[in-house]
């Protein structure tokens, strides 16, 4: 096989794995890699109520292990927050889009993806512009932390809705699910 033949073949590979990645979330294939993600299910306390005002927020590791380089991966990186109007909410810091960390906006009730503008709302984790708001559902919301609030106010992260990095099932479903008093 001569070099430009060769070099020609790995062209085409790469040029095949580059329409598959941008075609995925579109195609029966996303539905294949979208799932629940239900190994995070470890109860941990994050913070209580009272560390919290509107427009606060604090991030934190989860499932916390105590290794700094495990629990220091972008997709064990997660934000609490209080909204403008006192509801508590706990998202995934992964962008649905390519993976960057937003942060949080709270003057304008908004999460802010830095790479390309992604936007999601403090309220429900849903992109309301830039790229990820372009893709199809339910690969356009962040991961909610699912969250237990105790008669102390203790709040504690017990799981994950959504697939980390990839989306979340969003529709007909209330936030507010999310969090319980218990
Ligand atoms: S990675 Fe967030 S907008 Fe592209």
């Amino acid at each position: 096989m001569s070099v430009q033949t060769k070099r020609r073949n790995v062209l085409r590979a790469l040029l095949s794995v580059a329409v598959l990645a941008v075609l995925a979330p579109f195609s029966g294939l996303a539905r294949y890699f979208y799932r629940e993600s239900a190994s995070q299910s470890q109860r941990q306390k994050i913070a209580n109520v009272n560390d919290l005002k509107p427009g606060s927020y604090v991030f934190f590791s989860y499932p916390r292990t105590g290794d700094p380089k495990i629990d220091g991966d972008p997709f064990r990186q997660y934000i609490l927050l209080m909204t403008r109007d006192g509801k508590i909410r706990a998202y995934s810091r992964v962008c649905v889009h390519l993976w960057c960390l937003p942060t949080y906006a709270s003057d304008r009730g908004l999460l802010v993806c830095p790479c390309h503008g992604s936007i999601y709302r403090e309220e429900d984790g849903v992109a309301i512009a830039g790229p990820a708001s372009l893709q199809p559902y339910p690969y356009n919301a962040l991961p909610m932390v699912k969250l237990e609030i105790d008669g102390n106010g203790d709040i504690y992260a017990v799981g994950i809705d959504g697939r980390i990095g990839l989306g979340r099932e969003w529709r007909n479903r209330s936030p507010d699910e999310n969090v319980v008093r218990v």
